[in-house]
């Protein structure tokens, strides 16, 4: 063997000898990319692993130059399973995995809940981190990407754009529902949190760079390679530490001390992080909030995909209380449809797909077949013209399903349009609204979920009832409750022979339009609304956005085919004041 190999290496040496001149020599072959260890450290993050996982798996970098560290400890739920099933598929990718389960505790002294971190807990996911970091120079990889199981790295370059920025500690800023992120640019002289100037401006991109920052946290590439790195440490603290008993904090320390730099990189889009949960807060509440970040991702991207292979199980859905939800969706607009349904089966609620009347498709002369007619004296105030037939189309979409509801005597149900966001916590806001409005028996028709308030101003709250108003003067029907006695109401005041839009025809029924000629139309103006506050939907884009699209003013009149109108005239769609402040406020975020 040793003698063929001599031979074989002997004849190319002479071969090469010989040729010199004549012939092309085969290009020295191009460097493998640096290997790297991705540790995972998860514990109860069964709703989030699928996605985590499936970012992980997508990542732009070959898989023989990565090593999985995995440990998984202390859970009530089904994180154990899921990963072995993600590692057991994936490790014949991977250069190597190691897996370091433990089943039992499922809780740390001292816990008063799963989002509680007494020092026990810290202590142990200090030693987890220092472990995967002892792995890592074991086995002389060049780098160790930490990242926390809710953050879902969706941009799949991310570990080729950190590394390309050669440093030492390395973040990319991950988005959240709110101001939450995964660095400080500010820390006190006792290791806290410090507000700066330069936090928002980051946070918003209006300032792009990798900068450097005295806290990264949560995902985090260090560059083995590099000197300094080998004094750092996540345990034991730092002999000098004095400063809070914190897994990140004693990280950040521990860089200072070794003189490193962390950096923080916000030049692209990255990923999502979960905002963390409080301490008195369950595993249901931090999966609410996973929801709706990955919601909020199916609207304004990029989208989060899970693994292809981890099962998941179908969802439980509901109707919350109501005899029907309707989804109001035009057929020429599956992708909202999609969206929608998506949306609603992870809030696990269920719904009925009614096709939208498609205003587009009805020419003047079907129009005046359907008995409709417009509204004497009505125009559009911002535009001057009259009805469009989109407008038209919404209108009888609304209407047919308050005819169904009275045809079957269905005592309450929920309309919902199919461009909307959820709020936070949908599902939970949506049951308890209800069961309040029950308890105290109030007499209701409508109750709007989404809307535009017109007239900035205080409406009167609805007694014993938390977060419910007496609407006002209000534009759009984006989603409302609906009793059996509201649809009856609304049928029996005719609107078709007199039409107009039907965000204009709501509130002359509850007798708050400021326009008393159109009122004189609709003598019986006895409509019980009711609005939520805070909404608990709102549109997904406004007129304006990007991605606006308005199927009910841009289309044509209701009685010319020929007269083309669009959403310029109108602002009624634009953003305005909204989303209303209280809907970003943590302590709204945080009441339930
Ligand atoms: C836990 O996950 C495994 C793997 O996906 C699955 O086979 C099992 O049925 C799950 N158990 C529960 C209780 O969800
Ligand atoms: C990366 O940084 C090191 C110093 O830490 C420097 O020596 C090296 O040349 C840099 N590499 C590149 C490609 O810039
Ligand atoms: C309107 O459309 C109907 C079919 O939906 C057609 O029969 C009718 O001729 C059309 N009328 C006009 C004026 O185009």
């Amino acid at each position: 063997m040793f003698l063929l190999h001599f031979l074989v290496f002997g004849a190319f040496v002479l071969h090469a000898g010989c040729y010199f001149s004549e012939e092309k020599f085969p290009e020295e072959s191009k460097m493998q990319p640096p290997t790297v260890v991705i540790a995972i450290i998860a514990r109860n993050a069964a709703h989030s692993l699928p996605y985590y996982l499936g970012a992980l798996e997508r990542l732009n970098y070959p898989k023989d130059r990565i090593s999985v560290w995995a440990a998984t400890d202390h859970n009530l739920d089904n994180t154990t399973a899921l990963l072995k099933e993600w590692l057991t598929v994936m490790q014949k990718y991977y250069h190597y995995v190691e897996w370091r389960p433990m089943d039992k505790p499922t809780s740390y002294a001292g816990e008063l809940g799963p989002k509680h971190w007494p020092n026990s807990r810290y202590e142990y996911v200090m030693k987890l981190k220092q472990a995967a970091l002892n792995f890592a120079r074991k086995r002389w990889a060049d780098y160790i990407l930490y990242a926390d199981t809710d953050n879902i790295l969706t941009n799949p370059d991310t570990l080729n754009l950190l590394i390309a920025e050669n440093k030492s500690v390395i973040a990319p800023m991950l988005d959240s529902q709110g101001a939450y992120s995964n660095y400080w640019c500010g820390i006190t002289p006792q290791g806290y949190y410090r507000r700066t100037a330069e936090y928002f401006p980051t946070r918003h991109r209006h300032r792009q760079g990798c900068f450097p920052v005295p806290m990264v946290h949560s995902t985090v590439l260090l560059d083995l390679r590099k000197e300094g790195m080998k004094k750092l440490a996540f345990y034991p603290p730092h002999d000098d530490y004095s400063w809070p008993y914190d897994d990140i904090i004693v990280f950040a320390f521990s860089c200072r001390s070794a003189e490193i730099q962390m950096y923080l990189c916000n030049k692209e889009r990255y990923g999502y992080l979960n905002v963390p949960a409080k301490p008195h807060h369950t595993l249901d509440d931090d999966r609410l909030n996973f929801v709706h970040v990955h919601l909020e991702s199916m609207i304004d991207g990029p989208p989060m995909y899970p693994s292809h292979f981890i099962h998941m199980f179908p969802k439980q859905r509901d109707l919350m209380g109501f005899d029907e939800i309707f989804l109001i969706n035009l057929r020429r607009r599956p992708d909202r449809r999609d969206r929608m349904l998506f949306s609603l089966n992870e809030l696990e609620i269920d719904v009925k797909v009614v096709d939208a009347v498609d205003g587009n498709a009805l020419n003047s002369s079907d129009i005046k077949i359907l008995g409709v007619d417009l509204l004497p004296g009505y125009y559009d105030p911002f535009s001057g013209r009259t009805l469009t037939k989109g407008e038209v189309g919404c209108f009888l979409s609304h209407y047919y399903i308050w005819k169904e509801m009275v045809d079957v005597q269905m005592d309450k149900a929920l309309v919902l349009e199919d461009d909307v966001r959820f709020q936070a916590n949908f599902k939970r806001r949506v049951l308890r609204l209800m069961e309040e409005v029950e308890q105290v028996e109030l007499d209701w028709d409508i109750i709007y979920f989404g809307r535009k308030q017109v007239n900035p101003g205080n409406e009167e709250a609805v007694e014993n009832v938390r977060n419910l108003v007496v609407a006002d003067y209000s534009y759009w029907t984006l989603s409302y409750a609906i009793s059996l006695q509201g649809a009856q109401k609304l049928l029996n005041a005719e609107p078709l022979s007199k039409m107009l839009p039907v965000d204009e025809f709501l509130p002359i029924m509850y007798d708050k339009h400021p326009n008393e000629d159109y009122m004189s139309h609709f003598p019986n103006r006895n409509l019980q609304a009711f609005s939520v506050r805070p909404l608990l939907v709102q549109p997904c884009h406004y007129a304006g956005d990007p991605q606006w699209v308005s199927d009910t003013e841009t289309s044509t009149l209701w009685d010319d085919d020929s007269v083309r109108t669009d959403w310029r005239g109108s602002h009624k769609t634009l953003k305005g004041a909204s989303p209303p402040p209280e809907m970003l406020s943590a302590a709204y975020r945080d009441e339930l």
